[in-house]
């Protein structure tokens, strides 16, 4: 029996991204009403989470934890310092034998590759908690809080509704981007990128993100720039992610020079014309050079639901890779 893995969201279907969304929500719903669903009550029970982190995190830590333990399982976070990999001992080495003690792994590292490769060996189900080329748990989150946020039109399993939105990227052509294009072009919302010349989304990746709307009715469409104001005109939401990503800090310097110009504003908003009713996501951490107070603290801005949503999301995708063994269904 091969497990089912989480690697990105172009591992599911359309009408599997809706599910998890859809599921994280009424999973929230129910739970914040002071009802543990019955289909995940102690659904995680005797089960442990292996969670190997080669990088800081906070939001994604915490949600993954706090949800196994909601399911009633037991996470067991494993820090770089914690155990052999890398230092003494190899990946392949380190997943045959995680995998051989535990019911899934949940893994940040930093390559890509090294990530798929775990997943490779591991006897049970992967999920990425973020890699130099996707965020997936971010990505169910984010879709969650737009479901939330907008009126989602009549849809049927397929679909969230969202059809027609429009999401302005400026910044940094990053891992949460590309996972957020892919299920943007999976549910027909649009995305407009605006990246400074030299930091477009690489050639690969926008393959990557084309073949994400194969045989989907309405894919949302993927434009570039490299003028800000032109990425916002009639946009519904404004998002951005940090320009220094987590293992590009030498590079930090260089990169905010090439960024300048690049800070989502009220008066950027202004300027390109965005909708009167826009909305600012981001995926946290933020620095103040991406985004102003003003817009960050401001009514517009959905970052602390968004950041809650992390919680919703890990429930939902525990539910469907370890306790459904992949299979995603309501
Ligand atoms: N958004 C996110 O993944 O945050 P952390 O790095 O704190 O987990
Ligand atoms: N792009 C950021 C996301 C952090 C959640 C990074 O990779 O550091």
């Amino acid at each position: 029996f091969a497990p089912r893995h989480l690697l990105s969201i172009a591992d599911l279907t359309p009408a599997e991204f809706a599910t998890l969304v859809r599921n994280a929500a009424s999973h929230k719903q129910a739970i914040k009403s002071g009802a543990i669903p019955t289909s995940l009550l102690g659904s995680m029970s005797g089960k442990t989470v292996a969670m190997m982190f080669n990088k800081r995190s906070t939001r994604t830590r915490i949600s993954t934890e706090a949800a196994t333990v909601q399911m009633g399982g037991h996470p067991m976070f494993l820090g770089k310092d914690d155990i052999q990999l890398g230092v003494n001992e190899s990946l392949y080495d380190t997943s045959v034998v995680i995998s051989s003690m535990v019911s899934c792994i949940v893994a940040r590292v930093a390559k890509h590759s090294d990530v798929a490769d775990l997943a490779k060996h591991s006897t049970v189900p992967v999920i990425n908690a973020l890699c130099d080329s996707f965020h997936p748990l971010q990505i169910i989150a984010d879709f969650l809080t737009i479901y939330e946020s907008f009126t989602p039109k009549a849809h049927g399993l397929s679909s969230l509704g969202l059809e027609g939105l429009k999401i302005a990227w400026i910044g940094d052509a990053n891992n949460v981007l590309f996972d957020l294009a892919i299920g943007a072009t999976k549910m027909g919302v649009d995305v407009a990128v605006a990246t400074p010349t030299g930091y477009e989304i690489p050639a690969e990746m926008l393959k990557i993100i084309q073949s994400a709307g194969e045989g989907v009715p309405s894919a949302g469409k993927l434009t570039q720039t490299n003028v800000p104001e032109e990425a916002v005109k009639d946009a519904d939401i404004l998002v951005t992610d940090t320009w220094v990503s987590m293992g590009q800090e030498e590079e930090a310097k260089k990169r905010m020079k090439a960024f300048e110009g690049f800070q989502i504003t009220s008066d950027l908003a202004k300027r390109g014309g965005a909708k009167e009713g826009w909305k600012f996501m981001h995926c946290l951490p933020r620095h103040p050079e991406e985004v102003s107070d003003e817009v960050f603290y401001s009514p517009r801005s959905l970052v602390f639901p968004e950041a809650e949503n992390r919680l919703w999301a890990a429930i939902s995708a525990l539910e469907g890779f370890v306790v459904n063994k992949g299979k995603i269904v309501e």
